[in-house]
């Protein structure tokens, strides 16, 4: 099932998520909704606020094709060498900006299954790890490039949102007024 996913300017976003409590058969489906939203929207990693859940999970899916879920993660180590890559996030559609990080990381986490498990990433995969994992913390990357583009990117989205809902009223304010011609013409019948 595809979820919603939270976009910049909702609470969600911005709070430390709570660890998860009991890995049951409600979090793996939630681990699968999670999968089936993120490969939808083409993208390769996707946090519980996210799907505005304030929940420590997140879930990969890099280049290799496998499904990796990370229940109440921690990261345990980072590399002093650091690389820039280009990021981009399904709570910030059309945003992309260059985020220095360290370039390995190694994370401890549950899986689906209750099962503890150490990974040590580099490339790619730890990139993704880390930016999923900064959504548990209620970091966005944006936070970590430049301070004018931040500003500017969330100001941005909040015109953004703000031109939804005027959308939304109107189109409400539209159907308000069909349905009162529709009631007016049956109370003429009658
Ligand atoms: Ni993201």
């Amino acid at each position: 099932m595809v979820l919603n996913i939270t976009k910049l300017g909702e609470d969600v976003l911005r709070q430390k998520a709570t660890p998860v409590t009991e890995i049951n058969d409600d979090i793996r489906k939630l681990a699968e909704d999670m999968f089936d939203t993120m490969i939808a929207a083409n993208g390769v990693g996707l946090a519980c606020p996210q799907v505005n859940l304030s929940l420590r999970m997140f879930v990969v899916m890099v280049d290799d094709g496998v499904r990796r879920v990370f229940i109440n993660p921690q990261i345990i180590k980072t590399s002093e060498e650091t690389c820039d890559y280009e990021e981009g996030c399904l709570s910030l559609p059309q945003v992309w900006e260059v985020i220095n990080r360290p370039e390995k990381v190694s994370v401890q986490a549950f899986d689906v299954n209750g099962k503890p498990f150490t990974l040590e990433a580099d490339g790619f995969l730890a990139r993704a790890i880390q930016h999923e994992y900064d959504h548990l913390e209620g970091i966005l990357y944006i936070d970590r490039g430049d301070p004018d583009f931040a500003a500017k990117t969330t100001e941005q989205f909040k015109k953004r949102a703000e031109r939804a809902a005027e959308k939304a009223k109107a189109k409400e304010a539209k159907a308000k007024k069909i349905a009162a011609k529709i009631a007016a013409k049956e109370a003429k019948k009658k």
